[in-house]
């Protein structure tokens, strides 16, 4: 199962409520990279300067860190922020179809107007990746998080320059795989602008038993 759509239209927040309340299995690819970033690996490296940009990571990189990922994950894995371009949704059919598996989309659809407000009010944990919100979801008290009791941060490439440039990434380089996912009949949409708890029912309607997600 992929969770396809913009920044900031809530799949992270959706993918870690069905890790908790469902026990399904998420990776995140943003997660990913800055955990690779803060051990200072050699892909951490290779990766910081595009996503301070707000740019994609190069598909090379990205293949090569999701392929033993996606080999080793268990059925039904959730894929969150992969795949980003039409390469690396042919490289990822072409991992799973040599076992017998395939992936499912579900686009989070939400007018772009909206993301801004909802980014730049972001709050994250740093070690577990938990995300809050100034407004729509508030930690008890501010800058803590309610699980550890450890300081949120705001993410670096939420800053108002750098989501524009990370919208029109998304334009170019990630919308084209809706007609991608959709053309294979392997599409769900769900309302994202709809408040969280709306969104989490709607998705465990879309992910029945009769799903044949990866
Ligand atoms: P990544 O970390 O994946 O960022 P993203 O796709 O830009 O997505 P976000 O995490 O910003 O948004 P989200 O949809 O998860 O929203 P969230 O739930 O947090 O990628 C970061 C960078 O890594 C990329 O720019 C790129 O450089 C690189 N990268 C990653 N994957 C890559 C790939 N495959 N290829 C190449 N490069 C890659 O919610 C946002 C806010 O809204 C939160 O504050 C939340 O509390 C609030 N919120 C959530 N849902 C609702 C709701 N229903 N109502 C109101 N508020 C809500």
């Amino acid at each position: 199962m992929i969770f396809l759509g913009p920044p900031g239209a809530g799949k992270g927040t959706q993918a870690q409520i069905l890790e908790r309340e469902h026990g399904v299995h998420a990776i995140s690819t943003g997660d990913l990279l800055r955990r690779n970033r803060a051990e200072g690996t050699a892909l951490g490296r290779a990766a910081e300067g595009y996503m301070d940009r707000g740019e994609l990571v190069p598909d090379a990189l990205i293949l090569a860190m999701m392929e033993p990922v996606v080999r080793a994950a268990p059925a039904g894995v959730l894929l969150d922020g992969f795949p980003r371009t039409v390469a690396q949704a042919e490289a990822l059919d072409a991992l799973l179809a040599q076992c017998e598996r395939r992936a499912v989309a579900i686009l989070f659809e939400i007018d772009l107007g909206l993301l801004e407000a909802r980014l730049v009010g972001r709050w994250t944990n740093p070690r577990t990746g938990r995300v809050y919100h100034d407004v729509f979801a508030p930690p008890r008290v501010a800058g803590i998080d309610d699980d550890d009791g450890g300081p949120l941060i705001q993410r670096e490439d939420d800053e108002p320059e750098t989501i524009r440039k990370r919208l029109r990434v998304y334009r170019e380089a990630t919308a084209p795989l809706v007609t991608y996912y959709d053309r294979a009949g392997r599409l769900q949409r769900l309302d994202a602008t709809a408040n969280v708890e709306s969104v989490t029912h709607t998705i465990e309607g879309l992910v029945g038993p009769e799903s044949n997600a990866a």
